[in-house]
């Protein structure tokens, strides 16, 4: 039964399908939706089977990305979705078909990717960013800047002061088992600072970000600490009351702040290396390690703090 906008309350997570929740609203309430869905590969979720044919996967990403964009997004909301290769063409060409305006098409670059022997080890995930106005959107280019090669590394005095924009790769490591801010009740966790990213950039403080796949409820948990308002749903009940409580406790500052930063490398020496997760290692003492810049590895440069506050998205 479709439910409608008094069901679907700001600041809150909701059991249930995201189809039959947006389908339901009367207007559309978002400023910015981050949608992760299963990417259709065979991962284990509480509820979901992620293992469907082609037609039927496809058929169903063309029913929750019409709903989102038909019924949830407001007219100058923009809208991400994160996906992989497997079907990236896919949901390009269908958010295309729905009238959204393409922005970026974003290569996150996870830094952390499987062992293989046989072929190059996959270590990235395709972020879309769409609008749905060409000119009007939110865009906080001043929240989301770095600092630039000619700050960090030639010293050249035209740098700009506040930094460049980032590329379209953006390189994040995944959250590892190891790392502070992992849950250990959902299999595929976003990191805080990809979402800290978007979440700044394509919402001002108090609109409303919507997650139609909240998952561990990262992108809720973001928002919050932001000063967004937030809806997140999800078809697990189980998951719905755990990122509920990540929420309250990311607000009552009860969490661990997240210790992924652009530049994996530089924060090597900070990780909790054999304190568990498959990156043990017996025996082994990890000693910081200076960065070593090489022309195939530029990401390994050191990277100043020039923007502390900023960086650590207070
Ligand atoms: C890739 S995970 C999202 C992870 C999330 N971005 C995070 O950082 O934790 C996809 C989620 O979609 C949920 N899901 C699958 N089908 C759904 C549907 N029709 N409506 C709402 N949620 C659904 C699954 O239970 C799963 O938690």
């Amino acid at each position: 039964m479709a439910r409608d906008k008094a069901q679907v309350k700001p600041n809150s997570i909701i059991q249930g399908d995201c189809v039959e929740i947006l389908s339901g609203l009367r207007s559309p309430v978002a400023d910015l939706i981050f949608a992760d869905p299963p990417f259709n590969i065979g991962y284990k979720y509480d509820v979901y089977q992620d293992r469907r044919k082609y037609d039927d996967y496809y058929a169903w990403t063309q029913s929750w990305m019409a709903a989102c964009v038909k019924k949830a997004l407001k007219p100058r909301g923009s809208m991400w979705v994160a996906i992989g290769d497997e079907y990236a063409a896919e949901v390009k060409t269908i958010g295309d078909r729905l009238g959204l305006h393409l922005r970026n098409w974003i290569i996150w670059h996870y830094t952390f990717g499987q062992a293989t022997k046989r072929k190059f080890a996959r270590s990235h995930a395709h972020l879309f960013y769409w609008t749905r106005d060409a000119k009007e959107f939110a865009f906080n280019d001043m929240a989301v800047r770095i600092p630039s090669a000619r700050q960090t590394t030639y010293a050249d005095r035209r740098a700009n002061p506040a930094g460049k924009m980032p590329d379209d790769v953006w390189s994040f490591s995944r959250v590892c088992g190891t790392f502070n801010e992992r849950v250990d009740w959902h299999p595929c966790q976003m990191p805080e600072k990809v979402l800290e990213r978007i979440v700044k950039v394509s919402s001002d403080p108090r609109q409303l970000v919507l997650d139609p796949f909240s998952g561990s409820g990262t992108t809720c948990s973001v928002a919050a600490r932001l000063g967004r308002k937030y809806i997140g749903i999800d078809l697990s009940a189980d998951y719905v009351a755990n990122s509920r409580q990540r929420i309250a406790d990311t607000l009552a500052g009860k969490r661990a702040k997240t210790d992924i930063a652009e530049n994996p490398e530089s924060l090597r020496h900070l990780r909790k290396v054999g304190g568990g997760g498959t990156g043990k290692r017996r025996g082994h003492t990890p000693k910081p390690q200076p960065s070593v810049k090489t022309s195939e590895n530029p990401a390994a440069e050191p990277v100043m703090p020039l923007f502390p506050a900023r960086q650590a998205g207070a």
